[in-house]
């Protein structure tokens, strides 16, 4: 079992998504602790109700990047925590975040990386004219929305969409997306090389990963 920290900033939607798959049987991974740097996360609640440690450790409180990111470390150090999900955490992490969990660190990302990076991002797609959207989960590196990719989901972009309906339909996939990333990588199922991280697995085995992760008209 690897042990997972996750990190929040707000509903914690992603966060539940991950926590509830790590209750199922078969999954690799357990749910050591939820950080959020925001006191009034609604996710924190979920957390709770779902029996994970919660904490906050608010950046305001921190003169520096550094600072607030040396503290979390420190609670995530202290659970033994061996992988890192971001889930809507609304910061950049400092470099030496991201240096202590070096590739063991998971974002989602509500588009199809590397197009669309940063905030606003439904909207970004809608206003863009793309006929195609979606999320990526990946793995985080020194720059923003950026590191190897290891999974994504595309949906597609009705005519009539705004970015609300947009963001709606690219959310549920992301529940979907960001557990079963998560349970590859905890399987050591990803080899990184560089900015790519290759899929260990067979045609038939990745055929069920994308049947799985597929815009079904829902
Ligand atoms: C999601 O759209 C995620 O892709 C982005 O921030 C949003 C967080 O939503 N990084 P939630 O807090 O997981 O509900």
């Amino acid at each position: 079992m690897k042990k997972v920290g996750i990190l929040i900033s707000g509903r914690g939607s992603n966060m539940e998504s991950l926590l509830l798959s790590m209750r199922e049987r078969d999954f690799p991974c357990d749910a050591k602790v939820v950080i959020s740097n925001i006191e009034t996360a609604s996710g924190l609640e979920k957390a709770k109700k779902l029996n994970v440690k919660t904490e906050v450790i608010n950046h305001k409180d921190s003169k520096t990047r550094e600072e607030h990111d040396e503290k979390m470390i420190e609670v995530l150090k202290k659970e033994g925590v061996e992988i890192v999900c971001l889930a809507g955490y609304m910061r950049l992490l400092s470099p030496l975040f991201v240096r202590e969990f070096k590739n063991k660190i998971l974002n989602i990302h509500p588009a199809l990386l590397p197009a669309f990076p940063g905030l606003d991002v439904q909207k970004k797609a809608v206003e863009s004219g793309v006929r195609f959207s979606g999320c990526t989960v990946h793995l985080v590196d020194e720059l923003c929305d950026h590191g190897p990719i290891l999974l994504q989901s595309v949906v597609p972009v009705f005519p009539d969409d705004d970015s609300d309906k947009l963001a709606k339909r690219i959310l549920k996939f992301e529940h979907k997306t960001y557990p079963l990333a998560l349970k590859l990588f905890a399987e050591e199922k990803f080899e990184i090389e560089g900015n790519r991280a290759l899929l260990k697995v067979d045609n038939s085995e990745y055929e069920e990963i994308v049947k799985k992760l597929m815009w079904n008209g829902e």
